[in-house]
C-alpha cells in the first residue's frame, strides 16, 4: 500500500470513511469539525498533511448546504497545510439534478457546485453514480464516476422472483436499468414521468410488459420516496405482481419516505450507505449494501495510477 496519503472524514458520513480507511491499512486522519455559535463551520486539521495526498470522504448529504460548505472548509485547510493533492470522495453528490436551465431563471447548481469545489482546492473527485454523468464536463479536473451498479446486483440477486422486469422510473434513468437488466439477464421496461413539483410526480407512460410479472424498480436516488411510489402504483395497475422491490444507489429516505414506498406496494428496498441512513429500525424493509469496498479499491488503484476503468459508469459501454 503507497504512503504518503491520509483520509479524513467529514460530519456526514464518518462510519463510511472509517471503512474506507480501514480497508486500505489506515486510520482517519485527525481533524476537528466546529460550530461558531453563530452557525459558521470551523476546521483544523490536527496533523500535518504537508506533502501527503488528502482524500476527504463527504457526502453532500441533507443536511446538503451543511456539509458542502464543510466540504469546501476542509479543502481550503488541507491546501493551505501544504497537501500535495486533495481528493475529494463524495459518494453522493447533491445538487447534481440542476444541470440545465428549463423554463425559468433558474441557477445550474451542479456547475456552480463544480466551480466551487475547484476554488476551494479540490484537484480530483470520485463520486458514485452522478445524477447525469454529463456533469464531469462541468470541471477542469478529473472526475471518476464510479458506479454501484455491480454490488447492488449482487446484493438483490437472491430476492427477484422468477422472470423479474427491471424498471426505469422515466427516461434518465433507462441507461442505469439497461445496466441491470444486463447484469441480470432480464427485461426491461420504462416509465415516462412528469414532475409536477418537488414533491409530486406523475407517471404517463408505460412501455413494456409488466403482466403477472415481478418488478424491481431502480433509481440513482430516493428522496421523498414519490418516484418509487408513483411507479409501483403504475406498475401494480398494469397487472405487475404485488411484492415489488425497489433499488437505488443514494437513500437520502427523507421522512416519510418508506412509509409511502410501502403503502405504494414496495416490499423491499435495497439502497448503498453512500448516504448515512437512520431508517435502519426496518431493517425487514431496507436493506444498506456497503461501498466502501468499491471507494477503497478506487482509491487504492489512484494511488497506484491504476486504471479505474470497470468501476466507472462509462467504463461498463
Ligand atoms: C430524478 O430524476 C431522480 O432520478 C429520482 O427519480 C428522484 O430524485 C427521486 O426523488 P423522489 O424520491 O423525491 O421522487
Amino acid at each position: 500500500m503507497p504512503e504518503g496519503f491520509t483520509i479524513l472524514a467529514g460530519t456526514a458520513n464518518r462510519p463510511l470513511a472509517t471503512s474506507v480507511a480501514r480497508l486500505l491499512g489506515a486510520a482517519l486522519g485527525r481533524c476537528t469539525i466546529e460550530r461558531f455559535p453563530d452557525g459558521e463551520v470551523h476546521v483544523c486539521i490536527d496533523e500535518s498533511v504537508r506533502g501527503l495526498e488528502v482524500y476527504i470522504v463527504q457526502p453532500t448529504a441533507p443536511p446538503v448546504n451543511d456539509h458542502l460548505v464543510e466540504l469546501l472548509i476542509m479543502a481550503d485547510a488541507a491546501r493551505r497545510a501544504s497537501a500535495a493533492g486533495v481528493t475529494a470522495v463524495i459518494p453522493y453528490f447533491g445538487y447534481a439534478r440542476a444541470d440545465k436551465r428549463s423554463d425559468c431563471r433558474e441557477a445550474i447548481t451542479a456547475r456552480m457546485v463544480a466551480d466551487l469545489l475547484q476554488t476551494a482546492g479540490v484537484q480530483h473527485v470520485v463520486t458514485i453514480d452522478l445524477h447525469t454523468p454529463q456533469a464531469e464536463g462541468f470541471f477542469r479536473i478529473p472526475v471518476d464516476n464510479l458506479t454501484a451498479v455491480p454490488v447492488l446486483v449482487a446484493a438483490v440477486r437472491n430476492h427477484l422472483p422468477d422472470a423479474p422486469v427491471v424498471v426505469a422510473p422515466d427516461a434518465g434513468r433507462v441507461k442505469m436499468a439497461t445496466a441491470y437488466a444486463h447484469d441480470l439477464g432480464v427485461e426491461l421496461a420504462v416509465l415516462h414521468k412528469r414532475r409536477e413539483s418537488g414533491t409530486r410526480t406523475m407517471i404517463t407512460h408505460l412501455v413494456g410488459d409488466v403482466r403477472h410479472r415481478g418488478c424491481l424498480l431502480v433509481d440513482d436516488m430516493i428522496s421523498t420516496g414519490g418516484t418509487i411510489a408513483e411507479s409501483a402504483r403504475t406498475l401494480l395497475a398494469a397487472g405487475a405482481l404485488p411484492d415489488m422491490i425497489a433499488c437505488a444507489t443514494h437513500g437520502l429516505l427523507l421522512p416519510g419516505a418508506l412509509r409511502r414506498m410501502r403503502a405504494a406496494g414496495v416490499r423491499q428496498l435495497f439502497v448503498t450507505d453512500t448516504v448515512l441512513v437512520d431508517s435502519m429500525d426496518d431493517a425487514s424493509f431496507v436493506h444498506a449494501v456497503p461501498v466502501a469496498p468499491l471507494v477503497a479499491t478506487a482509491l487504492r488503484r489512484l494511488m497506484a495510477d491504476g486504471s479505474l476503468l470497470e468501476l466507472r459508469e462509462a467504463g461498463r459501454g
